[in-house]
């Protein structure tokens, strides 16, 4: 496969959907000067707002705060329960997000119709459990291979979509995502960034790195995501190589929440106390 092309192939997706005349020649240019580019999921907002059935916190106004402080895409995960991101949401955040428009789901036909009208600029396909209280595991690509070039790659494909695949650090899923011509495989990094020990945490980052070289040798764009926080982002981005978009979420909205606290109370506690 033709890296170049490959490559190519994924930064124009969205292309023909940007309504800036300026903005395809930006981002062609900050994707070349750019390996490695900050996703910005935004699921957890959405969570917060439906806690309390409110339409706030908005999680479209947390892509555009996102995106303006150097999120280089968004990244939502539009789940069959619907428990975070909502249909809405999907459409709503389309017409604002101004990067990489990444639409996390599972490959089932509902998930694939609505990918393939929206357009997403990529799609990342993740195994999905009802009962999981996030995603779990990487896909087990030799049980769903044929499924996948039969019924879920064609329509992708046929809608102009970049497919990247969430999978661990294997050499088989990551042999058989080359094979099925995905533009780019998504490593998963929760057993690296949940590792007990010291040991186990090397031996993770040891195994990250592998596949990302293997990755990167069968022409396959590596993307990584999965409990990637401020302590453990720096020793990662040391040992893997050829990282590209690097999906983040529950480790940055709960610090935006001690960061951006203290200036909310106060603002509040200094109208109330203006009005002694
Ligand atoms: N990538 C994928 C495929 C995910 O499922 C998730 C979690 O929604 C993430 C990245 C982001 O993980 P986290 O919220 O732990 O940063």
């Amino acid at each position: 496969m033709d890296k170049f092309v490959n490559y190519n192939y994924y930064l124009n997706k969205s292309y023909p959907v940007r309504e800036d005349p300026v903005r395809p020649l930006n981002r062609f240019i900050f994707s070349c000067l750019t390996m490695r580019n900050l996703l910005v999921n935004i699921d957890h907002v959405a969570t917060l707002r439906n806690a309390r059935g409110e339409t706030v916190p908005d999680p479209v106004k947390a892509a555009i705060v996102a995106e303006k402080a150097g999120a280089a895409g968004i990244v939502f995960h539009l789940r069959e329960d619907r428990r975070h991101i909502r249909d809405e949401d999907v459409f709503r955040l389309r017409k604002v997000v101004r990067g990489l428009f990444d639409f996390e789901m599972a490959p089932t036909d509902e998930m694939i119709e609505i990918c393939t009208g929206i357009k997403a600029d990529l799609v990342t396909l993740v195994p999905e459990s009802r009962e999981e209280l996030t995603t779990e595991g990487g896909l087990d690509m030799r049980k769903v291979k044929d499924d996948f070039r039969q019924r879920v790659f064609p329509p992708l494909k046929q809608a102009g979509i970049a497919i990247s695949l969430f999978v661990g650090p294997s050499d088989e899923d990551i042999a058989i995502s080359a094979e099925l011509e995905a533009e780019a495989v998504e490593l998963h990094t929760g057993s690296y960034a949940n590792a007990a020990t010291e040991q186990v945490r090397k031996n993770e980052l040891k195994r990250l790195r592998d596949a990302a070289v293997q990755a990167h040798e069968l022409g396959l764009r590596v993307n990584a995501g999965h409990g990637l926080n401020f302590d453990n982002i720096q020793p990662f981005l040391d040992h893997v190589p050829h990282l590209a978009d690097i999906s983040i979420g529950h480790a940055l909205i709960a610090d935006a929440v001690f960061n951006g606290l203290e200036n909310t109370v106060r603002r509040m506690a200094d109208i109330i106390k203006a009005n002694d």
